[in-house]
């Protein structure tokens, strides 16, 4: 999962993530697998009882455009719903396949703090982010 993760963080497309971090939420991902190969996953990562977000999606370049990404998106948002929370965030270059899937774009500055100081502050494009940010409510 880190090989796929690291990837796409040179490539600039995902926030890095350490396998030390990636262990210790490890049960927050959803993957999906050829046989015995991890091909892609993408994590629910909770703020709080309501807010929610879908993040470190990846799929492997071999896979994709066969609707994996959007399959474990749904996944996520089952899981999330089950649980209670009612509001998804995403930070994402990809808002087409979001949009897809119903979520709308929001300004950045709705972002938790809490986002901002964990996650971006780590990001090489911080503070200058092309990102877009949507969010899907239930
Ligand atoms: C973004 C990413 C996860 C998408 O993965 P994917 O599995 O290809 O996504 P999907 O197949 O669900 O959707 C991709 C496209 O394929 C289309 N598609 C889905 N199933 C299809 C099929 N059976 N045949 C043809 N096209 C299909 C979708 O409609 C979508 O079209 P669009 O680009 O016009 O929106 C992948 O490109 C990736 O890992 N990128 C690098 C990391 C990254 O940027 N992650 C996002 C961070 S939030």
């Amino acid at each position: 999962m880190h090989a796929l993760v690291q990837q796409e963080v040179r490539k600039g497309f995902i926030l890095p993530r350490s396998a030390e971090e990636m262990a210790t939420s490890v049960r927050s991902y959803f993957i999906a697998k050829d046989q015995d190969k991890i091909i892609g996953f993408c994590a629910l990562h909770i703020y709080s009882p309501i807010l929610a977000e879908v993040r470190s999606l990846v799929v492997d370049e071999n896979y994709r455009k066969q609707g994996i990404a959007s399959k474990l998106v749904a996944e996520v948002l089952q899981e999330g719903e089950f649980l209670g929370i009612t509001e998804f965030l995403v930070l994402t270059y990809h808002d087409k396949l979001f949009k897809k899937l119903g979520f709308e774009v929001i300004e950045k500055s709705l972002l938790p703090n809490h986002k901002i100081w964990a996650d971006c502050i780590a990001c090489k494009h911080f503070p200058i982010c092309e990102e877009i940010a949507l969010l899907k409510k239930f």
